[in-house]
């Protein structure tokens, strides 16, 4: 049996380029007990994996070149010598950038497929999108009915599900996202009040005219000048949520803070940092809470799937160039 893998050949310079990985083929070992041989469904493409191509610097761990770029995913079990899993069962575990894979069995969580499609347990349930969206929107931003809520990379994963958990707990939601598309899809699409296109520049006028009270929660995927734009626009009391600075993650050694730190304390804010692992007593309760509005119509994960191991490389490249709508995933 054979698998096909997604590599790094070298790490990145900046922007990460295709050259920068290789597909390269090899044969699974037999299996062995204890273990399960995986069918690799759905990989997750999520904004930590850049800083891991990064060497012991990256602030997400780091990978050695020539191994398969780290991935969440979901997939099949196609064999098992593994007692709590059967072939055909759905798994999601941390198998790497490669289509077929023979890992411990006691590493997968068994997937229940009967509400959603396994690959749900990426986005809207997953622990990188989903859960982190309702971590720092709840458990961390305190949202609250009346809120003004502001939300960064708002038409990314955990943006789309960030702007819609604001929305269900009854908060004037505003995404700011790159380009009118993006823009119109915020509204149009994941419910948004108004939406801020920070590619037209002027970002924190926009934020003025559209939350002319100010802001009352900003939930941060992106850091750098987008942070210093809402920082300038907070009401008193306001909540800054740092989940991510993605803007940052290309150059890790050269993090740009906030210039406009002093309006927290002008503006009696706070600002609180998160990891998602830090909530993980309260998953079983965040899955419930999202399978129930999804279940009841209120909260949708728009995808982008790309086929193809052969086209990881150019989904990481396009996940931090912005080109993914909602939870950017391969299929391998
Ligand atoms: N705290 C935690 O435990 C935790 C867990 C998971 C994820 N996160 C964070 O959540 C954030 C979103 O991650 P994700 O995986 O869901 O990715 P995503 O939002 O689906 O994709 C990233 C988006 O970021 C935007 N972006 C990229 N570079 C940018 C820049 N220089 N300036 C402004 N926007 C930029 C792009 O959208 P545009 O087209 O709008 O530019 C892109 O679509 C990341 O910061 C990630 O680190 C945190």
């Amino acid at each position: 049996m054979q698998t096909k893998k997604a590599v790094l050949a070298r790490r990145p310079q900046g922007e990460p380029k295709v050259s920068d990985f290789t597909i390269v083929e090899a044969d699974l070992p037999p299996l062995e007990d204890g273990q399960v041989l995986i069918e690799v469904e759905h990989l997750s493409i999520d904004a930590f994996i850049r800083t891991t191509l990064d060497g012991p610097q990256g602030h997400h761990g780091t990978m050695d070149l020539g191994t398969p770029v780290t991935a969440l995913g979901v997939g099949r079990v196609l064999d098992s010598r593994f007692d709590g899993l059967q072939q055909g069962d759905a798994t999601f575990g941390p198998f790497g950038a490669q289509t077929r894979t023979v890992v411990p069995g006691n590493m997968l969580r068994k997937l229940d497929e009967s509400a959603v499609p396994a690959r749900a347990y990426l986005g809207a349930l997953g622990m990188t999108t989903g859960l982190t969206a309702y971590a720092g929107m709840i458990c961390v931003g305190e949202v609250k009915e009346g809120d003004t809520v502001v939300v960064s990379a708002a038409a990314g994963a955990v943006g789309c599900i960030a702007c819609q958990i604001a929305k269900i707990k009854g908060a004037r939601v505003i995404g700011i996202a790159g380009g009118q598309e993006k823009c119109d899809f915020l509204v149009n699409e994941m419910g948004c009040d108004a939406a801020v296109d920070y590619k037209a520049g002027h970002v924190a006028e926009a934020l003025a005219a559209a939350a002319p009270d100010g802001l009352d929660l900003f939930f941060d995927n992106v850091g750098g000048e987008i942070l210093d734009a809402a920082l300038d626009n907070m009401a008193k009391g306001a909540r800054v949520v740092i989940c991510g600075a993605i803007s940052q993650y290309n150059d890790l050694q050269h993090v740009r803070g906030p210039s406009l730190y002093l309006r927290i304390p002008e503006r009696n804010a706070r600002m609180l940092g998160f990891t998602v692992d830090h909530y993980a007593s309260e998953f079983a309760t965040m899955e419930s809470d999202l399978a129930g509005w999804i279940a009841d119509g209120k909260l949708s994960m728009p995808e982008h799937i790309v086929e193809g191991i052969e086209q990881f490389p150019d989904a990481i490249v396009m996940l931090m160039n912005g080109g993914n709508r909602g939870k950017l995933l391969v299929a391998p």
